[in-house]
């Protein structure tokens, strides 16, 4: 019995593997290739900007503020390989209106051709208790983490369609794979994405265009600072639990994962467990990282509880904390 076991657990992974070239996309090549990145001219967008640029890509960079783009556009030329190598940048809010996000796209392809890559790093964070956190917050940061995605992705997908090839990437977040005291406005916007990229890649798949969802740390750029300075106690002690990331290691990452075609790209060894854990229906593109999926998730769910008492234990000692010296503020 064990023996006939043993034999079909063998024969299984065997299909598998010959399989596996069947399933796993063909690399994209930087080299010459027109990427568009938005929220590139701060943090990990930059950052990915920059690894694409080292690899020969030509960028287009998209985002508001008009001065920090010029800035980014001078220090990502820096990196350049060759002279014909190009920087473009186009300010606009790309949570706003899908028709400018339209004409924007098209001016890009009209001036670096078709979009072989899109990465949509755009996205803000805000941290509070579910009651403190301003009403308009919840529709503003859907607006700018999930339409801004929606948007400049629904722009290039025909285009794709028609040449049979691209990548498009979106920048969740480890908060849209769990959700964390103080980030009931952010962690919604950042599952939303895992259910467009789901969605999106069973759609495109068969027109040889990949998704990748990156579920970045905290990292350390000018978005984090921002958000630091409003984080309840709670959600910096629990996020204390796993360290800071730096940008330029978490954007090598994600052109890494992109390039391959790869649906997660997680960073560091909580990224990796939390991407088993959290893996559920998504599809995979090589066998041993179904294999690996299959192996790993029942033990990362153990030390997953442990984490999540933790957690708990921490949000109950806050509470009582507060409660105290609320108490001794009436008593004085
Ligand atoms: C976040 O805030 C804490 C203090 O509340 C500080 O110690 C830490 O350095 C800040 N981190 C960043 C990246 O700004
Ligand atoms: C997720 O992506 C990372 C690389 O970015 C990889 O090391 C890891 O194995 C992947 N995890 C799963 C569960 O597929």
């Amino acid at each position: 019995m064990l023996l006939l076991a043993a034999a079909f657990l063998v024969a299984f992974v065997l299909l598998l593997y010959m399989v596996s070239p069947l399933i796993s996309p063909k690399p994209l090549k930087l080299a010459g290739a027109h990427v568009v990145v938005t929220g590139g001219s701060s943090g990990i967008g930059k950052c990915v900007a920059v690894e694409c640029f080292k690899q020969g890509a030509f960028i287009t960079l998209v985002a508001r503020d008009e001065g920090k783009l010029v800035q980014a556009k001078k220090e990502i030329e820096k990196y350049s390989i060759n002279d014909k190598q190009v920087v473009l940048c186009i300010s606009v809010d790309i949570s706003k209106d899908y028709r400018q996000v339209e004409n924007v796209i098209k001016q890009a392809q009209e001036k670096l051709g078709p979009v072989d890559m899109l990465v949509n790093c755009a996205g803000m964070a805000i941290a509070g208790n579910f009651e403190e956190i301003e009403i308009d917050k919840f529709a503003r940061l859907m607006e700018i983490n999930y339409l801004g995605s929606v948007y400049p992705s629904r722009a290039v997908i025909s285009t794709m369609k028609e040449r049979r090839m691209g990548r498009i990437v979106f920048v969740s977040s480890q908060a849209g794979q769990l959700g964390l005291f103080g980030y009931t406005a952010y962690s919604p916007t950042k599952f939303a994405l895992r259910g467009l990229a789901e969605a999106l890649q069973m759609e495109v798949k068969p027109y040889n265009i990949y998704v990748t969802v990156a579920y970045p740390p905290d990292t350390d750029t000018p978005g984090f600072a921002e958000e630091n300075k409003t984080k309840p106690l709670e959600t910096k002690l629990i996020s204390e639990s796993s360290s800071l990331c730096q940008a330029d290691q978490v954007a090598r990452v994600i052109v890494k994962d992109a390039i391959q075609g790869n649906f997660n790209s997680s960073v560091g060894s909580d990224g990796y467990m939390l991407s088993s854990l959290t893996c559920g229906m998504s599809p995979v593109t090589t066998i041993t990282e179904g294999l690996q999926q299959v192996v790993t998730m029942g033990l990362f769910r153990i030390i997953a509880l442990f984490y999540l008492g933790s957690f708990d234990s921490i949000v109950r000692r806050c509470m009582i904390q507060k409660h105290n010296s609320q108490k001794s503020c009436k008593t004085d």
